[in-house]
């Protein structure tokens, strides 16, 4: 065990029974009592480290029964104190954290506090990402053990506390070592009750290109739920939701935020129960979830990331920002900058040859874009989307030679080149289908659902794997690939693997991302230079699970920049701007018909990792000329989109305009955008809130050189002296003057 100077995060009392995590401004309290049930008492606002069990108002409800140790006392009940752990089956009748079938039928978990360890670094978790630690920053670890009651199955909790970023993550690990295998039906990442708070849940719905619209709803006794049974996080949720205090915005109020580092099936949960405790949890979703755990066989849940804020939203994002930038993005481009690239997906679609390729790439070097990346159509037999997948050759007809000589030809003009790939599907239609039916999702006797006409690979197989990652590092080290876009375009389903037992099927949603996580985690290894985009249809997998492997995401498909704008809005609860694959597209948009102005096309791209997606050779000369500001523009403010600290200064509300801000972490400069959504006759004013500003340090606006101090920007805002017609937007930037 670490000296006790050595760990400042994590506090326990003389007798090793109750524990307080200690970050910046937050606290997390749990108490073993003397039944052994691991009680939670307390997570907000940072307190001293006071036992709070006091807090608990035991009572006889009724119809709550009593565990044995509790003996005539009719007060004590599983069924109505605050827990981290809550068993199944065995008296607390609220929703379950782990659900075990055993050897004999019955469906039992009652865990009981055991033993503790500190460890004085972050924790990893077997072939899953997670939090890791760096050089500038080490996370502290509390391993809890906790046994079965009647069973030898051993749960061990891990609870990680970053301290700066007031973070502390949740996963817990079940092992059997019983002498009979078990079947695991459920097991989240997390659990815990709280105890006296009123909360509004905000999560994030959508669909195809529309993900991420924020909602907020109130927690009562009927359960909010979300989730995914799709495979993936998938657009319909995202796996991260905040319990706010009613009323909380983004300057005031109790945060609780909780972020899944993980890209498959999921549910987050919270209800009251009958004493207006709030149980929140979160993890694999059980739907098609069954593990089979031999003797000595073990399961690992996913990282939870939560994080607290006591004053509101803004603050709460800004943590999840950091924590993700600084300890989930990794490889060469965490902090490199990234290449302003041009796409040719919408100019395009499968209609390319070198020729247009070329042509593309030769105006876009000319307008000062870094990098060309070459979408889907590009191998195989692949004219439209009903062939080819999984015949990862390059098409030598099609592209009047091989890969290796376009990127040659790409790189001479001084760009970087990448390439689209999407190595977790297969197309009926191919060579790789015909010779391996069976690598193919497929349950015996039932026709394959069919998504884009394509059907799913099984990545839980080692030789499906090692054929991708032959394919995929052989292409990008022949050519010389600076960036992939990892693509994946459609939800899983009839799941059923040719190798695996038929007992074993239950795992193999779980098992898919595993075999995902393990063929990225390989192909980066091999290819460790290599900037890799996320996509799933857009943002169907925007998840802390994948940006571990990809800082940026495809953040929709959907380009429109009105859309956009709520898209990108809801995506900044959680997730850096650094990770938001944005890019300017022609008019009317591909998507939604709508027309907007290059600017504010420009101006809304601005909010990510920017880039074009259209053919520069048919945009008129004074695009051409925006395109160019556009890219210094992206130049000048990289260090403030990328790293800087990022403000949603609109909300929810229906409002005629959206605005954000980035200031600088050192607050020497700002940069507010202001879009116009809504257009009426007599324009009434836009007034902007400013924030984040240094209070004692003097701001000059751009608008009018106008010259305050930060204080006062900060409190009286700005006011627009010029009419936005519908859809214009601006940008306004503070600079520091001495
Ligand atoms: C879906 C992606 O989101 C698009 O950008 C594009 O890459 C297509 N797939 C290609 O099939």
């Amino acid at each position: 065990m670490p000296q006790e100077e050595e760990i400042m995060a994590i506090k326990v009392s003389e007798n090793g029974r109750l524990f307080t995590l200690q970050t910046k401004d937050s606290s997390y309290q749990m108490f073993a009592d003397d039944k052994n049930v691991l009680l939670h008492l307390y997570y907000g606002e940072k307190i001293g480290e006071e036992n709070l069990s006091g807090l608990i108002f035991c009572t006889d409800m009724g119809f709550a029964g009593n565990p044995e140790e509790a003996g005539p006392n009719r007060k004590y009940s599983l069924d109505t104190l605050p827990q981290e752990i809550p068993g199944s089956g065995v008296g607390d009748f609220r929703d379950d954290m782990i659900e075990i079938r055993h050897a004999d039928g019955s469906f039992a978990a009652d865990f009981r506090f055991d033993s503790f360890e500190i460890l004085d670094h972050s924790y990893a978790i077997p072939g899953m990402p997670a939090l890791y630690d760096t050089e500038e920053e080490k996370g502290e670890t509390l391993v809890i053990t906790m046994t079965e009651k009647a069973s030898d199955i051993v749960l061990k909790l891990f609870y990680g506390v970053f301290e700066k970023e007031n973070v502390i993550t949740r996963a817990a690990r079940l092992e059997n070592h019983g002498e009979t295998a078990i079947e695991l039906e459920k097991m989240l990442s997390f659990s815990m009750d709280l105890m006296y708070e009123n909360y509004e849940m905000i999560y994030f719905s959508g669909r195809h290109a529309m993900e991420r619209t924020a909602e907020r709803i109130p927690v009562q006794h009927a359960k909010v739920e979300i989730g995914s049974t799709r495979g993936t996080s998938s657009h319909h949720y995202n796996p991260a939701v905040i319990l706010c205090e009613e009323g909380a915005d983004e300057t005031h109020g109790s945060c609780i935020g909780a972020c899944l580092v993980y890209s498959g099936n999921f549910v987050a949960a919270a209800q009251k129960d009958q004493k207006n405790q709030t149980r929140f949890q979160m993890g694999i979703h059980p739907t098609n979830f069954c593990f089979h755990l031999e003797k000595g066989e073990a399961f690992d849940t996913p990282q939870a990331i939560l994080s607290y804020s006591g004053t509101g939203l803004t603050k709460l994002s800004q943590q999840y920002h950091e924590i993700i930038r600084e300890h989930i993005c990794r490889g060469a481009y965490k902090h490199a900058k990234r290449p302003i690239l041009i796409n040719n997906w919408e100019a395009t679609y499968f209609n390319f040859n070198e020729e247009k390729i070329l042509k593309i790439a030769e105006q876009a070097q000319k307008l000062g874009i870094e990098m060309l990346v070459l979408d889907d159509g590009w191998f195989g037999k692949r004219e439209d989307d009903n062939s080819g997948l999984g015949d990862w050759f390059v098409n030598e007809k099609k592209m009047n030679g091989s890969m290796a000589q376009l990127a040659e030809k790409i790189h001479k003009m001084g760009m970087k080149f990448g390439l689209w790939f999407e190595p977790e599907m297969i197309s009926e239609d191919s060579d790789l289908y015909r010779a391996h039916p069976d690598w193919a999702f497929a349950i015996p006797g039932r026709v394959p659902n069919h998504s884009r006409n394509q059907l799913v690979l099984d990545m839980t197989r080692e030789d499906v794997r090692e054929y991708l990652l032959e394919r995929l590092t052989t292409i990008v080290h022949d050519a010389k690939i600076d960036y992939v876009k990892w693509d994946m375009n459609r939800s899983v389903c009839d799941v059923y693997s040719h190798v695996a037992a038929q007992n074993r099927n239950g795992e193999l949603y779980h098992r898919y991302v595993l075999g995902v996580y393990d063929l990225l985690e390989r192909f980066l290894a091999a290819c460790p230079d290599l900037l890799l985009e996320g996509c799933s249809g857009g943002g169907g997998r925007y998840d802390a699970g994948m940006m571990y492997y990809s800082p940026q995401i495809w953040c929709s498909d959907n380009t429109d920049a009105i859309n956009r704008l709520s898209i990108q809005y809801g995506s900044s609860f959680f997730y850096p701007i650094s990770t938001v694959g944005s890019h300017v597209s022609v008019c009317p948009n591909h998507q939604t018909g709508r027309v907007t102005p290059f600017r504010t096309r420009g101006d809304v791209a601005l909010a990510g990792s920017f880039g074009y997606e259209m053919d520069l050779n048919k945009i008129s000369d004074e695009e051409k000329e925006m395109v160019k500001e556009q890219v210094a523009t992206m130049h000048t403010y990289y260090d403030l989109t990328h790293e800087g600290l990022y403000y949603r200064l609109t909300g929810l509300k229906k409002q005629d305009f959206m605005a954000w801000e980035f200031v600088a972490k050192d607050q020497s400069r700002a940069l507010l955008t202001i879009v116009k959504t809504d257009a009426e006759g007599n324009m009434l004013p836009v007034h902007t809130k400013v924030c984040g500003l240094a209070e004692n340090k003097l701001y000059r606006c751009s608008l009018d050189g106008e010259i305050r101090s930060g204080r006062t920007w900060n409190r009286a805002g700005l006011t627009l002296h010029q009419v936005l017609k519908e859809y214009e937007s601006i940008r306004v930037e503070f600079t520091e003057v001495e």
